[in-house]
C-alpha cells in the first residue's frame, strides 16, 4: 500500500469512529441504581456530571428525589422512579392518592427530565407482608390512570420490581416457574404489564447464587469467566454464565404463565467489592470481573440464549456505597464510584473506555501464556466458542483456520476472538490467568517458526478472515441498533442524514481494518 494512504486512513478512521461514538456513546441498555441510604453522597449536580462522563444512559431511584430529578433536566439520562412499599395501601385504596403522588413526584419535572417508568414498591411480593400482594395491582392501576390523565406523563410505564424469590424454580433455566402461592396476584400484575406494554422488573444477583454454592466452578460461572458451563436438557442449551441463566429462568416462567410478550428488565444486579471476613467472594477482583464482564456482555448485544440478539436493559447496583445500610459489610460495598467521584475500580463504564476498543482497530492480541496447560486451553476454547458473539466455524474441520489442528492453536484463535468482541479490556484477556496480551502480531513474532513462513502466512490469513467476520457482525449489529433508534425517533431528516454518515463511517473503518490486516500479508518494502 502507498505510504500516503497508510497515513490518511487511520486519520479518517479515527475521525469517523469518534463521530460514530459521539452518537452512540451512551448505551440505552446500561443503567445504574442510585440508592440514597447514606449521609455522604455528592451533590446531585456532581452526580449527574459523573453519569454524563460514562456510557450510563439510565438511572433508577428508589423514590423520587426532587433534587436529582431537577439535576437530570435537559440531559440524555432518563430515570426510573419508585414509590415505597408503604405507599402501596393508600395508592391502591384511593385514586386521588395516586393523582397526588403523580402531581408531587412526576409532573413538576416534566418534560425537561425524562422519566421512563414508575416502579410500585420494591420487592413487595417478597416483603413478608401478604396483604401487600393483593394491593399491588390496584396500586399500579391507579397510578397508571393518574399518569394517563396528563398528556406529558401518559407514556410513563408503570411496573414493579421483584426479587428472584418469586421463582419457585430457576434451574435449569427452561424449568423456570413462579411460586404457585403468588400465582393469583402475580398473574393479575402480568396481565396489567402485558396490556400496558410494560416490562417485568427483576433483581437477579449471581453473587447470591455463588454465596449459596461457593465452589470455584460456580464462581467462574457467575463472573462470566471460562467454565464448563451448565447444560439445560429442556432446551439442549449450555449456559456459560449465571446472569443469562437467571434471566432465561424468568423468561421461561413468563412464557409458562402465558406472557411471552412481556419484556424483562434487570432492575438490580451487582457484586460487592468488599465484605466481612466470612463473606465469600467479596473483593475488588471479583466485583471488577462481574461488572466489567457484564458490561462487555451487554455491549456485545449477544443477548441470552432464549432472547438472542439484543441486550436486556440492566441497572447495575449501585452508583455509590450506602454507608448507612444495616447488615454485613457487603451491603455497604456495592458502589461503582466513591463519593469523591473517583472509580472504585474500572468496570469499563467511562465514555473513553467504551470508545477505546474501536478507536484502536488493531494492535492488541490475546494469546495463551506459554505455561498454560492443554486442559486449561481446552476449557477456554469450549467457553469462548460457547459465546454467541464468537464464530468458531473457522476452526472446525474443513474450516479455514482448522490447521494446525492443536488445542493451543484453536484456543488461541477462540480466546483472541472473544477478547476482540468483548471490549478489548485487559480483563477480557484473563482466562483465569492462562492468557496474556501482546502488542506484537503473534504470527510475525520471532517465535513464529521462520523455517515455515507458510504457517505464519496461514495464521495471518486466519486473522484477516476472522477480522472480516467480526466486522460484518459489528456492522450488522450497528445497523440494527441504529435503525431501531431512527424509527423510535420518528425519522426526522437530520437523523436520516446521520444514519447515512455513520454507516459511511463504519464502512471506511471496515475497509481500513481490512487494508491494515492485508498489508501485513505483503512483505514490508524497504523503509516502509
Ligand atoms: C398480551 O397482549 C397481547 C397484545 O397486546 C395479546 O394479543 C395477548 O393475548 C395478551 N396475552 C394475554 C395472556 O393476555
Amino acid at each position: 500500500m502507498a505510504p500516503n494512504s497508510r497515513r490518511l486512513f487511520p486519520t479518517a478512521t479515527l475521525l469517523l469512529t469518534f463521530f460514530f461514538f459521539s452518537l452512540t456513546g451512551a448505551q440505552s441498555f446500561i443503567g445504574v441504581n442510585y440508592g440514597q441510604v447514606a449521609d455522604n453522597l455528592p451533590s446531585p449536580e456532581s452526580t449527574v456530571q459523573l453519569l454524563l462522563s460514562t456510557t450510563v444512559a439510565k438511572i433508577r431511584l428508589y423514590g423520587a428525589d426532587p433534587a436529582i430529578l431537577r439535576a437530570l433536566a435537559g440531559t440524555r439520562i432518563s430515570a426510573v422512579i419508585g414509590t415505597g412499599n408503604g405507599d402501596i395501601p393508600s395508592l391502591a385504596g384511593d385514586p386521588s392518592a395516586a393523582s397526588s403522588w403523580v402531581a408531587a413526584n412526576v409532573l413538576p419535572f416534566l418534560p425537561s427530565t425524562s422519566i421512563s417508568a414508575v416502579s410500585v414498591g420494591n420487592e413487595a411480593l417478597s416483603s413478608g407482608d401478604p396483604s401487600i400482594a393483593s394491593l399491588l395491582l390496584p396500586a399500579m392501576q391507579n397510578l397508571r390512570s393518574a399518569l394517563a390523565a396528563s398528556p406529558l406523563a401518559s407514556d410513563i410505564k408503570v411496573s414493579s420490581v421483584h426479587s428472584m424469590a418469586v421463582l419457585a424454580q430457576s434451574e435449569p433455566p427452561s424449568a423456570g416457574a413462579f411460586h404457585s402461592d403468588l400465582a393469583p396476584s402475580l398473574h393479575a400484575v402480568l396481565d396489567f404489564l402485558n396490556t400496558t406494554g410494560s416490562p417485568f422488573m427483576i433483581n437477579p444477583y449471581p453473587f447470591f447464587a455463588y454465596r449459596s454454592d461457593p465452589r470455584p466452578e460456580t464462581l467462574a460461572f457467575c463472573l462470566f469467566q471460562p467454565n464448563i458451563g451448565r447444560f439445560d436438557a429442556g432446551t439442549r442449551i449450555t449456559y456459560t454464565n449465571m446472569f443469562d441463566a437467571q434471566i432465561d429462568a424468568i423468561r421461561s416462567a413468563l412464557n409458562a404463565a402465558g406472557f411471552p410478550g412481556v419484556d424483562v428488565v434487570v432492575a438490580e444486579t451487582g457484586w460487592p467489592y468488599r465484605g466481612d471476613p466470612d463473606e465469600v467472594g467479596t473483593n475488588i477482583e471479583n466485583a471488577r470481573a462481574f461488572n466489567g464482564n457484564l458490561i462487555a456482555h451487554l455491549r456485545s448485544m449477544a443477548g441470552t440464549p432464549l432472547m438472542p440478539g439484543k441486550s436486556v436493559e440492566t441497572y447495575i447496583f449501585a452508583l455509590y456505597d450506602e454507608d448507612l445500610k444495616p447488615g454485613p459489610t457487603s451491603e455497604r460495598s456495592f458502589g461503582l464510584f466513591r463519593t469523591d467521584l473517583t472509580m472504585t475500580y474500572d468496570a469499563g463504564l467511562t465514555a473513553t473506555s467504551a470508545a477505546a476498543p474501536s478507536a484502536s482497530p488493531a494492535g492488541r492480541w490475546c494469546v495463551p501464556k506459554e505455561e498454560a496447560t492443554d486442559q486449561e486451553l481446552q476449557e477456554n476454547l469450549d467457553y469462548a466458542c460457547g459465546q454467541a458473539s464468537v464464530d468458531c466455524r473457522p476452526i472446525q474441520p474443513g474450516g479455514m483456520c482448522y490447521e494446525p489442528n492443536t488445542v493451543r492453536s484453536h484456543a488461541a484463535y477462540a480466546m483472541n476472538q472473544l477478547f476482540q468482541v468483548s471490549g478489548r479490556n485487559t480483563w477480557n484477556c484473563d482466562f483465569r490467568q492462562s492468557a496474556m496480551l501482546t502488542a506484537t502480531d503473534p504470527t510475525r513474532s520471532p517465535r513464529a517458526d521462520p523455517a515455515r513462513p507458510s504457517l505464519a502466512r496461514h495464521a495471518k490469513l486466519c486473522e484477516v478472515f476472522a477480522g472480516l467476520i467480526r466486522k460484518a457482525f459489528c456492522v450488522g449489529r450497528f445497523l440494527t441498533g441504529f435503525n431501531a433508534r431512527r424509527r423510535s425517533q420518528g425519522q426526522t431528516f437530520p437523523i436520516r442524514i446521520l444514519a447515512v454518515l455513520t454507516n459511511a463511517g463504519e464502512m471506511v473503518y471496515f475497509f481500513d481494518h481490512f487494508l491494515w490486516l492485508s498489508a501485513s500479508l505483503i512483505p514490508p518494502s524497504p523503509g516502509g
